[in-house]
């Protein structure tokens, strides 16, 4: 490996964590997070080993798509603090050690931006091409919403003008028409403005919506054109900036958007590979995941698939078949309350496994185990829950637990007075928190330490080729990641019986003269021989890493 690479590559084994600063931490009490409060706990996320923080969009907002509804690129919610406390989030942050992206949402804006307002102000208005308009009856277009609970149409017609706007999400988030080199300055300009304050890039919000021009009149460019224009100005912004994309597309789509000569986006969600673990957890089976895995789409080494067990939205289980999805719905929410738009969960993993602790170490072993670099959604890393009482999504964007207080240590409002209610029964802050969790060097935070640490610690995960390993149990997924001399070789029971797997060793598996196998989560040790083969015993829902190398002086496991 060349140095270069390790150190200018970041996101190729980075650790991302997603904050929401509204839900993180109240520094005034007035029962809202703010940019103060998150600075605070900068250290805490040191200390787990995040390498990158994700912020959920902070803009000026409605807040009528909890904040992905901007109506000033430039600005900061005053609720959550001004320019300087940003800078300063991004200074301390740096210089723990950590980047910082934020959410570039620029498919829409609310419906109250200056733009927009202008926009509808009349048809001859400069700014009406900033959005998409038709003159004509919009056909029925019921099936391509995407909040069926509060939308039947992406057209919506505006009283004033009496034509119809396009928009892919909300009615009060109007697309904008990013065929209009106007608008594409304007986003070029708003990223510039936050990366001279210090961000490392951005998680680009809905990608393919808000890359399409079909439909918008006279425009036949690609948009692919339109996404390695906007890489190359980042690049030159910032020579180590990223763009990390939302994409929910099928492998065959998504692989367009990393760009044929890796110049698109930096990193994807792997939304595909989320929705058929939870498939292989329900069925107790891991062939799913492992045919998936498969068929992932090998990508150049300069991009990264950024994987996940959560995020901030409703669990998507879009991508499976009805049947399949009905299975997950039946596993981990057979609730009405717990579904949302017909295609997901509203739910967090602990309730969803009924806080077994052996099967949700599973799930953030396989989380960090899987090729690419992992994206931790804040509060999964002491097992919190989710609220279903809260409005669809909002279910899991509830305020982060630090204490057992009434107020979880989030503020010192009463409970009553926070932004977001808490999370109520076995999974609120009195059994779930950070100081407790802290205290007790079983718990999940302690274990997710230590998973991250062996993450970062073997480059093979991030950087290396990934291949299934044959097992004769469908419930275990054994799988290799083999990266220049280092190979590591990975083994996870999704069954609820225990299991023993043996494992061939391939010619050159081991070194001449013997290696030593680790067991990089139970450091234990034992030699191995060429031509020996593993013995891999597996409890119920068990996970082992496993590596073999060199007996050599000097290693540190
Ligand atoms: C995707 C975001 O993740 C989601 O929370 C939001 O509602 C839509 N984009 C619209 O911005
Ligand atoms: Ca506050």
């Amino acid at each position: 490996m060349r140095i270069t690479d390790t150190s200018d590559l970041w996101w190729k084994n980075a650790v991302i964590y997603c904050l929401d600063i509204e839900t993180f931490c109240d520094s005034n009490g007035d029962g809202i997070g703010d940019f103060a409060g998150a600075a605070q706990r900068l250290d805490y996320l040191a200390e787990l080993g995040v390498t990158c923080v994700w912020l959920m969009p902070f803009y000026p907002s409605p807040q009528r798509d909890d904040g992905y509804d901007v109506v000033d690129f430039y600005g900061v919610d005053e609720r959550l603090g001004t320019l300087g406390d940003v800078v300063e989030f991004i200074r301390t942050a740096k210089d723990r050690g950590m980047r910082v992206i934020a959410d570039l949402v620029v498919n829409h804006t609310s419906d109250e931006h200056p733009w927009f307002k202008q926009a509808r102000s009349s048809k001859d208005n400069p700014y009406r091409d900033f959005y998409v308009w038709r003159s004509d009856p919009p056909p029925d277009t019921s099936s391509e919403v995407v909040f069926p609970d509060q939308e039947n149409s992406i057209w919506t017609k505006d009283r004033k003008t009496g034509e119809w706007y396009l928009h892919r999400f909300y009615s009060h988030q109007p697309d904008l028409n990013v065929a209009n080199p106007a608008v594409r300055d304007e986003i070029a300009k708003a990223m510039g403005f936050w990366m001279e304050l210090g961000l490392s890039g951005f998680r680009v919000d809905a990608v393919p919506f808000f890359l399409e021009t079909e439909g918008i009149d006279g425009h036949t460019g690609d948009p692919h054109d339109y996404l390695r224009d906007l890489r190359r100005f980042l690049l030159r912004r910032s020579g180590d900036a990223v763009l990390l994309g939302e994409v929910n597309l099928p492998f065959e789509q998504q692989i367009e958007f990393f760009g044929d000569a890796a110049d698109e986006l930096t990193m994807q969600f792997d939304f595909v590979t989320m929705q058929q673990m939870y498939l292989s957890l329900a069925r107790g089976d891991a062939r799913p995941l492992a045919h998936t895995l498969t068929d992932r789409p090998g990508i150049d080494p300069d991009s990264q698939w950024a994987t996940f067990v959560r995020n901030h939205d409703e669990l998507t289980l879009d991508k499976l078949l009805d049947s399949e999805r009905q299975e997950v719905f039946e596993a981990f929410g057979p609730e009405k309350n717990m579904q949302v738009y017909d295609r997901g969960l509203k739910r967090r993993l602990p309730p969803m496994l009924d806080g077994d602790p052996q099967r949700i170490r599973m799930v953030y072993s396989l989380l960090f185990s899987l090729p690419g670099t992992p994206v931790l959604f804040y509060g999964e890393e002491i097992g919190m829950g989710e609220n279903l009482a809260a409005e669809g999504r909002l279910a899991v964007r509830t305020p982060m637990q630090w204490t057992h207080e009434e107020s979880a240590g989030f503020s010192s409002a009463p409970p009553g007075k926070l932004v977001r209610p808490l999370v109520e029964g076995k999974f609120a802050q009195d059994s779930v928190n950070v100081v407790d969790a802290r205290r007790d060097p079983t718990s999940l935070l302690g274990f997710m330490g230590s998973l991250i640490r062996r993450y970062r610690e073997c480059p093979e995960l991030g950087w290396g080729s990934f291949s299934l390993i044959d097992t004769p149990n469908p419930a275990v997924l054994a799988h290799r990641c083999d990266w220049e001399e280092n190979s590591l070789f990975l083994f996870h029971n999704f069954g609820a019986e225990p299991t023993e797997v043996s494992v061939k060793l391939k010619d050159g598996d081991v070194p001449d003269g013997g290696g030593i196998l680790t067991d990089l989560l139970q450091d234990t040790m034992a030699d191995i021989q060429a031509g020996d083969e593993m013995q891999v015993e597996l409890p119920a829902y068990g996970y082992r890493w496993l590596r073999v190398q060199v007996p050599e002086v000097g290693r540190l496991w």
